[in-house]
């Protein structure tokens, strides 16, 4: 009872219920949810991308594997095969592309959470007679996040795919197509019924305990082009997002130490300030993507302008770093300065100077965990420790860090 007083008391002094508020309250010795990081303050995880919408690009053998050879997304693989046929073919992929042994090693090498991007399908009954998705992935979700109860992993479920697709020409919606439609009532409708139909299921079904925090949407629009589009939902989507994953912890019962987080993108994502229009912020929690091989203002654009580069960010509180990679622009790739054959002592610095400048907000989650094949690792956390680069402890990355070495003199 009186540990109860104390952790009520520290969890309402916080501002937001934060990984880092609920670890220090776990030690008051009574656990009053398993939605918490066990033991650390800070969110070390991987995203299982391509589980449950597959990105041909990171996935190619599966791809083809799958009969899906001739067609760039789930949609287009989904109306090429047939229906029945993609059934079947993703049965196979949800069956297979992460296991339990998956699982056990993320735990095993020092990560505590995974991010698993979701799209709003796996809720057929919200899928229009004139949209094409595979079916049956539902049942996949609940084994899996039994596994990461089992196996001691925190849990964020992400709306990757929202209905109509949020972002153009992306593979990541499930649906690639130059003139994203999710911005209608209509749209955010469908994806208000899968949020709250998820907060449901996290409360209800006891696979779910260690899922603790619900993004409401990934990577929304965020160019010139579409301002409109981004301002719309700022003001519209978010706020209903909030108040609908609320009410229904609030029609369940749920008690507050037991609640989620709702995660949204943070400013910097650059498609608006997501508090702008929040009810409250209470709870809210924001998720920073930063790809530095998408940033053109690296200066100079070689190693040392990367590793000072990332020594030098801060995302942010209330964020965790929610996608990075070890990859580097494009035109650099595969230069004899940045190709990544023989360059695993490079790649570790870099891979250590990102993990701990997003160790000053609260962590990071690597996109991905796995790809297809294990030649080129920037992409793939689970081939990179296999080939050396990233160390079989995830929480060594301040120890490992070069940046207090930079940027060298004279660089
Ligand atoms: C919960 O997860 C386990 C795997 O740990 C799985 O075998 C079981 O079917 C899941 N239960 C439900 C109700 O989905
Ligand atoms: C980075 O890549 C983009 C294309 O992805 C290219 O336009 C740009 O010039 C590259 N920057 C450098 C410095 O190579």
């Amino acid at each position: 009872m009186l540990h109860g007083l104390i952790l009520t008391t520290l969890l309402g002094v916080t501002a937001a219920w934060t990984p880092r508020s609920r670890a220090i309250a776990r030690q008051g010795g009574e656990i009053l949810s398993e939605r918490y990081l066990p033991n650390v303050d800070k969110i070390r995880g991987v995203n299982l991308g391509c589980q449950f919408i597959v990105e041909r690009w990171m996935a190619e053998d599966s791809w083809a594997r799958m009969g899906c050879q001739n067609y760039n997304d789930e949609w287009a693989c989904t109306e090429g095969i047939g229906q029945a046929a993609a059934d079947k073919a993703f049965d196979t992929h949800w069956d297979t592309w992460t296991t339990e042994d998956d699982i056990k090693e993320i735990a095993w090498i020092g990560l505590n959470t995974i991010r698993i991007p979701v799209g709003f399908w796996i809720y057929e009954d919200l899928v229009w007679d004139s949209e094409y998705y595979p079916r049956g992935g539902l049942p996949y979700l609940d084994r899996l996040v039994g596994w990461c109860k089992k196996h001691g992993i925190y849990v964020i479920i992400d709306l990757h795919g929202a209905p109509g697709s949020q972002s153009p020409n992306e593979q990541f919606t499930g649906h690639s197509i130059p003139v994203p439609e999710f911005y209608t009532a209509e749209n955010y409708e469908r994806a208000l019924k899968f949020l709250e139909r998820m907060t449901n299921r996290i409360h209800t079904n006891a696979n779910y305990t260690t899922v603790g925090m619900l993004q409401v949407l990934n990577e929304p629009v965020r160019t010139a082009a579409f301002r409109d589009k981004a301002a719309d939902m700022i003001e519209n989507f978010y706020p209903q997002a909030y108040q609908r994953i609320t009410d229904m912890e609030e029609s369940l019962s749920v008690a507050k130490a037991d609640r989620l987080h709702i995660q949204f993108m943070g400013t910097s994502w650059g498609a608006g300030n997501p508090r702008e229009y929040l009810p409250s912020t209470e709870m809210a929690f924001f998720d920073a993507h930063r790809y530095l091989s998408f940033d053109n203002s690296i200066t100079p654009m070689n190693k040392n302008g990367y590793i000072t580069t990332a020594c030098q960010d801060h995302m942010g509180q209330d964020v965790v770093v929610g996608e990075w990679s070890l990859s580097v622009n494009s035109t650099l790739r595969n230069t004899a300065e940045f190709r990544y054959q023989g360059q695993e002592t490079w790649y570790r610095a870099y891979w250590a100077a990102q993990a701990e400048a997003f160790e000053r907000s609260d962590g990071w989650l690597f996109w991905s965990w796995k790809c297809d094949g294990t030649e080129d690792w920037r992409w793939c956390y689970k081939s990179a420790v296999r080939a050396g680069v990233i160390p079989n402890d995830a929480s060594l990355a301040a120890s490992l860090s070069p940046c207090d070495r930079y940027p060298p003199p004279g660089s």
